[in-house]
Order: structure tokens, then C-alpha cells, then sequence
């Protein structure tokens, strides 16, 4: 989030209409976009220093020529090599005088190679010693992030070779198709205490992905510096984002042939990873080299191999399908109901309701701002959510606010008892770990320390005595502190402290091309813009450092400013800024230096086992905002604070397929852009593509116009028209989460994963969800058509709409009809997609009688499934049907204990040649119609045992 505080107040100051006092709490009406809301705000509490959050300014040592680890330093060479059934172990030793470009060099390394299936290659390195002075590797414990187990590799399709001329380099070839996967050749191994680099080569025009999480192109450039660093930046492109996953996968085709690979360096340390036009760099400062290699020879195959290794992501309940809408700035009770309520006036299916910072006290975590959101009213607005069977989802952020030791008033049980149990990052001489967040001073929950995840699980099953919620939000969890340092642990006694956030972000400058006349209170807006803008250049900006090399290198490590500077984007550049400090110390005395990447991934594995003692039956709902790999097991994940732009809403495309990659299929981005203002035309095409993404949320940024998909009539009925869409498949996106959580199969698609092609590698301006839909859509302004491509030689489509066979020719651009409120979606031919009659909430959607669409290949064939369960409980009876259509017929066959009671009433058989002579559901004659001109076969009968399995013909 970027926000300036001065920026808010003159927001508060420019637009107040009324005022009263309570307390210190100052309750002001003001008015966004036209409609005036009601603010809490507190005059009197003192000020984060302006300063505070400005580290030190430090040259990305990727700039820099005059240390080039591969001309400075000597290599190693290896000696004692062991081979074994499996694999082989080795030494390695520094093959001539240390170079300390970034660091100590470490003078001897362990080589570990293991062959752990047939796909899977491991390959560690690691000091020899682990001792005080090289403590930097320190080794993530596999009960922590699961490590690759050694299994058994009859006949392993990989292979690892090396060699020691002129010094140790090694490569990974694929024995199927003999290509060289990964090689070292040509360069030197680099292991000091604070750097380590490993060059491999890469094939000219590589097709590579993954490597996140930033803002991009899917396909990564050459010339690119991805950074692993999780940090709190609102979505910038090319800048290190809130998640790390050091994963890849590079697609092949060579003479025609399509192959795949993928790499995990499994490193929890921040590290630059550089890709040039033909080799990719790992640069991590610590950990070691404790590498993975997938062979493929699929896409597909690599992201369920990498799977195996980090995890399958959890089983999410039906629900979490359905439409979100989320703001900041909901600001009492009236207003949330309000939302809910004319959402459900406009017709707009409305599953949950969602509530950021706003509903807390002070933005203290766990607790209820009795002036706005008093607890007898919310509690009856979640009884009335839960009676109409929608669900409910507040913000939990990670730092927990200290309170002010002067002040008896200012009682804080969720710190008192985390206190009691000794749960928080302290500093490293003991004291507690002090910084800022939205609350003023606070501590942040040490993830490690033994009572953690208790004391969490204990504050999460209070919060839900208060507020009966159904899932939880959590955020901030980089983890993000607005100072530098533990700023607090002398001012402490001045919370509570209101934060400052640096910007110069006015907030309300539009998104480009934006139709003014879609503002329902344009005028007034740019007013109040104005006047923030004049105060806003009234307050100085605080003078940014000017950017130093800090290169200090010794045995003891410099935790906090590193000899190498990674390119971390926040500004300025130094690792304590925006963020908890490297040198904040864990209760086993690990530091964050050694850890930061891990603190979102493991605020996830707490919150899912709060939950599991809040919901003993169901399966926990979590979004998470930072994620590292493997982070699918326990949570899902938005995009973070995105900007109502065109651009954007296209990023979200390559976003969601990267999460794909990461094993993350619950995804999704805030629809409609979190900051800046949206417009009309902007909203409508993002509420339509919106909703071909698993998690699908309508969130906005605090100063912004509101944007919910009622407030423009073109946006409502765009959103009606794909949420019609949604809803129908809500039994399709299902299955495919439970594949993903079975198999590792991807929600999103790319597709070239469905159709390796070197023509299609990298496309993601349009993409598939599971294997058999394919949505193409407009991602920019004032067009009525948009350029798309129909995947595989001798591939069917179909129109959803008109059901009609696409005439286009292959793997090529063709212009498509897209008026706005128009999304193209396509049906894959050679698929069976289940649906259901929609309704307004995801429960009585549940209830809606079956159809099914058969969409027939080229050789009139098509097959799918259907995957059923109650949709919550973590053991449900569950059912599979698998269909299969050939010859003109289709049969069901069915597998499983789950009672599925609603009839199925229709189906649609897609690219029937001729008019069937009669139709027969189980040798019982049924009522059809045939469309000559759209080749298709309309069945209405009314069977309820059909789950248990059928026969339909047609001939
Ligand atoms: C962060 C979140 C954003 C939220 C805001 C206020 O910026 O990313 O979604 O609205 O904090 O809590």
C-alpha cells in the first residue's frame, strides 16, 4: 500500500461536512466519488516520523562490473567422488585463493546427488562444516519447507555428469531426448558466506517461466533481474513483489518436438536470479544449493513433479467460488449491509462480503471499533449474511499493535497474552522487536517460537466467539513494517502513533483514456484531488539517501547491509525498509536475514491450524497476500495492491498462469483495480474477466471511487453475463480444484501447456481454465473486437454462446466480435462439461438441476468428469462421474458414496453431423431437438439416478 498520511488527513480536512468527538476519536463524514462516508480518525496521537521508513540508498550490485565473481574467483574442484545405486556424493574444494568478492569464501563444500524417482534429480551442496562463522547456511529444516524425499529411480530419465577441467561444473541431461537440461559448463561455482552464484547455460530465444513473484510478461525476457526479496510494493512491473518461488520451467521445441523442464532451487534467502540471452544466474546471499531438476516431458508433468516436492494445494470449500466483494473503506455496519443488500436488489450473485482494516479498533487485529462497527449490529449482519447463506471474510494483518505502557486505558489482550507466551521477533540483544503498521508501534509474531501457533490459534477461535466469520484474509505478512528498524523500542510509550506511508500517489488520477462522464460525481472528485494534491506538495517529502556500495566483507556476516545488494525495489533499496529488519531474531536464534522469505508461508500454516481448531469439520479458507513455494497447501493468494489500468487488468493474465506454475491454483487479482479510480469500461471488461479466475474479488483502495459492479449499469449487466457463465460451471472449476489438489493438474492454463507449440509458447493474452474452456479477452479501451488465436491443428472450438463450430484457421491471429459486455469464451472440442442451473448463491446453485455439454473432437468423440462432494468437510463422501461420448454414444460411469440428488434434465451435444433417427437414455426413448444450422442436439428428460451412471444414444 502507498498511501501519505498527509495525504489522508487533507482528504479528511478538504471534504469534512460533519464532525463530532468521542474520546480522542474524531468522527468526520467525507466524500468519495459523490457518496459521503463516515471516517474515524484521531487528531491528537502523535506521528511516525517521516523519516522512519527511509533505509539506506544501496547500488544493486547487479550494476556493478568491478567484482565479477567469475573472472575473480577460482572455482572448486571435486575429490572423493562416491558413486552409489542412487546417486553420488563428492568434496569440494576452493580450487585456489579465496576471492571474497561478496562474502568469505567457504574453502570446502558437500556434494549430494540423488536420483529420486524417475523424473526427479536432486543435487545439494552445502558447506562441509556448519559452524558460527558460516551460520548464513543456515539449512531449512524439511518439517519446515518439505524437501524431495529420496525414493526409488529404476529407470531415471535424468542424468548427472561433471567435471573438473578447468573446475567443477556439472550438467543435467534428459536421457530420453538427450538434451542438456542444465549445465555449468564455462563457468564457475561461487559459495561465500553472504553469496553464492550458479550460471547456467540457456538455448537461444528460450522460452523460460516462473521465477516470481513480479509483474511481467509470462514469458521472462532476456535482460531481466528477478528478484527474490518478499516485499510490501504495491504491484510495480519487474519489481520483487510479495512472494518468492525460485522455480522454473523452460519449454523446448526443437526440429518439432515439445519438451519441458523445470528447476526448484529450494533457497529461502533473498537472491537476484539474472536471465540473459543465453544463461540464467542464481545469486542467492546464504542458504545453499539444494537444487531440483523435473524432467517433463510436459509442462503439465513438470508442475505436478515440482508438486511432489513443495506440496499439493488444499481442497477448498464450494463457496469460496463464488463473487467476492471487498473494499477499504467500508466504513460501520450500515455500509457493509448496504453493499450486500443492493447487490442482491441489482440481481448480482453476492457470496461473500469482506471487510478490511476498517471494522477494527484502532486497526488492532481481533478487535470491533465500537463507534462504527458496535458488536450486537455486526453480529446481526452476519447472522443475517449466514441466514441468506452468504459468508464472511475480515482482514487479519500480521504486526499486533503494543500498547502504551503509560496508559492504563490502552489494554491490548491479544499483546498481553502473546507476551505472556513469549510468541514475538525480538530484537538481538532480547528486548522486543519493535515497529509500525497501520495501529502505530508493534510487535510481530515469531512464527518459530514454541507458543505461536497456539497463541494464534487461540486469538483466531476468540475472534470468532466475537465475529462468526468463515474464512480469514491475511496480509501485510512480508513481512511489512513502516520503519526501519525496531523504530518503537524507545517510543513506544508515545503509541498510540498514527503511521505515515511515503507517496506522492494523489490517488485519484484516472486510468488512461477514462470517460469522465462515467464519474457519478466527476467534478466534485477532482476537486478534492486538487486540494490533496496542494497539501500533499506542502508537506516536504523526506530527502532520500544517496545511493552508497556498502562491500564489507569479514568472517561475521553483516546481516542487515550485505556485501552484495540484491535488487530490492523498494525505495530506498536497503532490505529494512518497508520491512521487519534482517538482524530481528527469532526465539531459536535464527534471524530474518536467514528467514524473511518464510514469514507469509508460515503466518499461513498457523492460521490454517487456527482454523482447523475454529472449524474441527471444515476445510480452512485462507488468502494470503505473501506466499513462498508450496504455500498452495494451506492457502490461496491475490495479486496484492494492483492499479485500475488496462495494463494491470492484462498483467493479471500472466500473473494467474505463473501461480499455475507455483502450485497455487486458488488465485485471483482485485477486479477493477485496487488503486487508482476504475472507470465503466475498464470494470466491465475486468468483472467479465474476473470471472474465469478461481478467486474472483472486486477490492478497492481507500481514496478511490467505489466500484462495485452496481455502480455503472453497463458493469452490471457484464458482470451478470459472465457470472451466468460461472455459476452454470461452477461443477467444472470445482473438479478442476480438486485435480489440482489430487494430481497437481493447473487451474489456469496456458496454451501452450494444452497445445505445445512453439507459436503459442508465452501467449497470455488469452488463456484456458482446466482443459476444456478457453476465455479470449479485450484488454484494452474504445475496441469492439479483439485478436485471438485457436489452438491445434485439427482442434475444434465451439462458441459458448451460439454453440456453433468456430471456422478460424489454426495457431493463428484472427479478429473476434467483442462489443462491450462480451467476453469470447470457447468450449474445447473432445469435452464433456458438467453444469448446474445457477442461482444467486453458491449453496442454491447446488440445488440447481444438472446439464451437461458434449463437445464433440474432430472424430466425434469427447470425454470429462465430474468431480462431487458436500463442499466443506475435510472427510466428505465423495462421487466421480467420468463421461465418455464415441459413435454416438455417451455413457457415465460412476465411482464413489457422495449422494448426488438433483436431476439431470438437458443435454447439449455440440457438432452432430445429421439428425439422429431416435435418441434413447438407457434404451428409453427421449424428447430432442435437433439445429440443423448450429449442428447441435438439445436432450430435455428428467432422470434422478443418473449420477449412479447411464448410457445415452443417439443414431
Ligand atoms: C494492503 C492490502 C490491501 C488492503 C490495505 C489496507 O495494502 O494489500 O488489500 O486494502 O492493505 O488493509
Amino acid at each position: 500500500m502507498l498511501f501519505g498520511s498527509a495525504i489522508l488527513s487533507s482528504l479528511v480536512a478538504a471534504v469534512a461536512a460533519t464532525t463530532s468527538y468521542e474520546g480522542d476519536v474524531t468522527t468526520k463524514t467525507v466524500t468519495r466519488g459523490g457518496e459521503p462516508s463516515v471516517v474515524t480518525w484521531r487528531d491528537e496521537t502523535p506521528t511516525l516520523a517521516p523519516d522512519a521508513d527511509i533505509g539506506l540508498s544501496l547500488v544493486p550490485s547487479h550494476n556493478l562490473t568491478d567484482h565479477d565473481p567469475q573472472e575473480d574467483c577460482p572455482g572448486y574442484k571435486a575429490e572423493n567422488v562416491k558413486k552409489s545405486g542412487n546417486g553420488l556424493t563428492a568434496n569440494l574444494k576452493l580450487a585456489g585463493d579465496n576471492c571474497n568478492v561478496y562474502g568469505v569464501d567457504i574453502e570446502k563444500l558437500d556434494l549430494k546427488v540423488e536420483y529420486q524417482d524417475d523424473n526427479r534429480l536432486s543435487v545439494k551442496l552445502v558447506p562441509s562444516h556448519i559452524t558460527k562463522d558460516n551460520e548464513s547456511h543456515y539449512l531449512i529444516p524439511s518439517d519446515i519447507l518439505p524437501e524431495g524425499k529420496p525414493g526409488h529411480a529404476a529407470h531415471s530419465d535424468l542424468d548427472f555428469e561433471y567435471s573438473n577441467d578447468p573446475s567443477f561444473w556439472f550438467k543435467v541431461v534428459r536421457k530420453s531426448t538427450g538434451d542438456t537440461l542444465f549445465s555449468t559448463e564455462g563457468s564457475k561455482l561461487v559459495f561465500e558466506n553472504q553469496f553464492i552464484e550458479l550460471k547456467t547455460q540457456l538455448p537461444k530465444d528460450h522460452n523460460l517461466f516462473g521465477l516470481g513473484e513480479t509483474l511481467d510478461s509470462f514469458k521472462i525476457p532476456p535482460g531481466t533481474v528477478k528478484t527474490l526479496f518478499n516485499a510490501d510494493i504495491a504491484d510495480e512491473p519487474l519489481a520483487n513483489l510479495y512472494g518468492s518461488h525460485p522455480f522454473y520451467v523452460e519449454e523446448r521445441f526443437d526440429d518439432g518436438c515439445a519438451s519441458s523442464h523445470g528447476v526448484y532451487l529450494r533457497n529461502v534467502h533473498a537472491q537476484d536470479v539474472l536471465i540473459d540471452e543465453s544463461s540464467l544466474t542464481w545469486r542467492p546471499i546464504g542458504g545453499s544449493l539444494d537444487l531440483y531438476f523435473f524432467s517433463g516431458p510436459s509442462t503439465k508433468d513438470v508442475v505436478k513433479q515440482y508438486q511432489d516436492v513443495i506440496g499439493l494445494p488444499a481442497m477448498h470449500q464450494y463457496w469460496t467460488l463464488g463473487f467476492h466483494q471487498c473494499r477499504w473503506g467500508y466504513m460501520n455496519v450500515s455500509e457493509l449491509r448496504e453493499v450486500k443488500e443492493t447487490y442482491r436488489a441489482h440481481g448480482i450473485p453476492l457470496e461473500t462480503i469482506w471487510s478490511d482494516i476498517d471494522f477494527m479498533q484502532a486497526y488492532r487485529d481481533f478487535t470491533l471499533d465500537p463507534a462504527t462497527y458496535p458488536k450486537e449490529e455486526f453480529q446481526k449482519l452476519l447472522q443475517e449474511i449466514h441466514d441468506s447463506k452468504q459468508h464472511y471474510i475480515p482482514m487479519v494483518d500480521a504486526a499486533i499493535y503494543i500498547p502504551n505502557p503509560n496508559n492504563e486505558s490502552d489494554a491490548y489482550p491479544t499483546f498481553d497474552r502473546g507476551e505472556e507466551a513469549d510468541v514475538f521477533l525480538r530484537n538481538p540483544d532480547g528486548s522486543l522487536y519493535i515497529g509500525a503498521v497501520w495501529p502505530g508501534y508493534t510487535v510481530f509474531p515469531d512464527w518459530l517460537a514454541e507458543n505461536a501457533t497456539d497463541w494464534w490459534s487461540e486469538e483466531l477461535s476468540k475472534f470468532h466467539e466475537l465475529l462468526a466469520y468463515d474464512g480469514i484474509w491475511i496480509d501485510m505478512n512480508e513481512v511489512s513494517s513502516f520503519c526501519v528498524g525496531s523504530c518503537g523500542s524507545d517510543l513506544y510509550h508515545l503509541n498510540r502513533v498514527q503511521t505515515i506511508f511515503n507517496s506522492d500517489d494523489p490517488g485519484f488520477d484516472y486510468p488512461e483514456k477514462f470517460e469522465q462522464s462515467n464519474a457519478s460525481d466527476w467534478k466534485s472528485l477532482m476537486s478534492q484531488s486538487s486540494a490533496m494534491q496542494a497539501t500533499a506538495t506542502s508537506t516536504p517529502a523526506p530527502e532520500t539517501p544517496k545511493p552508497t556500495i556498502v562491500r564489507d566483507i569479514s568472517e561475521e556476516r553483516n546481516i542487515n547491509h550485505p556485501p552484495y545488494a540484491i535488487n530490492n525495489h523498494q525505495s530506498p533499496n536497503d532490505m529494512g525498509t518497508h520491512a521487519v529488519s534482517p538482524n530481528a531474531t527469532h526465539q531459536n536464534g535464527v534471524v530474518e536475514y536467514d528467514w524473511h522469505n518464510l514469514y507469509g508461508y508460515q503466518m499461513s500454516i498457523a492460521t490454517y491450524k487456527g482454523l482447523e481448531d475454529v472449524f474441527p469439520e471444515k476445510r480452512p479458507f485462507i488468502i494470503t497476500r505473501s506466499t513462498f513455494s508450496g504455500s498452495g497447501k494451506w492457502a490461496g493468494h491475490w495479486g496484492g495492491d494492483n492499479h485500475a489500468t488496462w495494463a494491470d487488468m492484462h498483467y493479471a493474465i500472466s500473473q494467474g498462469l505463473s501461480f499455475s506454475l507455483f502450485g497455487m491454483p486458488m488465485f485471483g487479482v482485485d477486479v477493477c483495480g485496487f488503486n487508482q479510480n476504475t472507470d465503466s469500461e475498464l470494470c466491465s471488461r475486468w468483472a467479465q474477466l474476473g470471472a474465469f479466475f478461481s478467486f474472483y474479488r472486486n477490492h478497492n483502495g481507500w481514496a478511490y471511487i467505489p466500484q462495485e459492479f452496481y455502480r455503472w449499469s453497463s458493469v452490471e449487466d457484464a458482470a451478470k453475463t459472465a457470472m451466468k457463465i460461472r455459476y452454470s460451471l461452477l461443477p467444472y472449476f470445482y473438479t478442476l480444484l480438486e485435480d489440482a489438489h489430487e494430481k497437481g493438474d493447473t487451474f489456469l492454463r496456458a496454451l501452450s501447456w494444452e497445445f505445445p507449440d512453439k507459436s503459442l509458447a508465452g501467449i497470455d493474452s488469452q488463456f484456458l481454465v482446466g482443459p476444456s474452456l478457453m476465455v479470449i479477452p479485450v484488454l484494452e479501451p474504445l475496441v469492439d473486437t479483439v485478436e485471438g488465436v485457436f489452438p491445434g491443428k485439427c482442434q475444434v472450438w465451439y462458441d459458448w454462446y451460439n454453440q456453433t463450430k468456430v471456422d478460424a484457421p489454426a495457431n493463428q491471429n484472427v479478429t473476434i466480435d467483442a462489443p462491450l459486455g462480451h467476453i469470447p469464451v470457447y468450449i474445447r472440442g473432445g469435452s464433456v462439461l458438467p453444469t448446474q442451473d445457477p442461482s444467486y448463491t453458491t449453496a442454491e446453485s447446488r440445488e440447481g438441476d444438472w446439464g451437461l455439454i458434449v463437445a464433440l473432437d474432430q472424430d466425434s468423440k469427447a470425454s470429462g468428469d465430474l468431480y462431487v462432494d458436500d463442499g466443506e468437510s475435510i472427510k466428505s463422501k465423495s462421487t466421480r462421474i467420468e463421461f465418455s461420448a464415441e459413435n454416438g454414444c455417451l455413457k457415465a460411469t460412476s465411482k464413489g458414496d457422495y449422494p448426488i440428488e438433483q436431476p439431470l434434465t438437458d443435454i447439449t451435444i455440440l457438432g452432430v453431423s445429421e439428425e439422429p433417427k431416435q435418441v434413447t437414455l438407457n434404451n428409453n426413448k427421449v424428447d430432442s431437438k435437433f439445429d440443423s444450422k448450429s449442428n447441435t442436439l438439445k436432450i430435455s428428460f428428467e432422470s434422478d439416478n443418473w449420477s449412479k451412471g447411464f448410457n445415452l444414444n443417439w443414431n
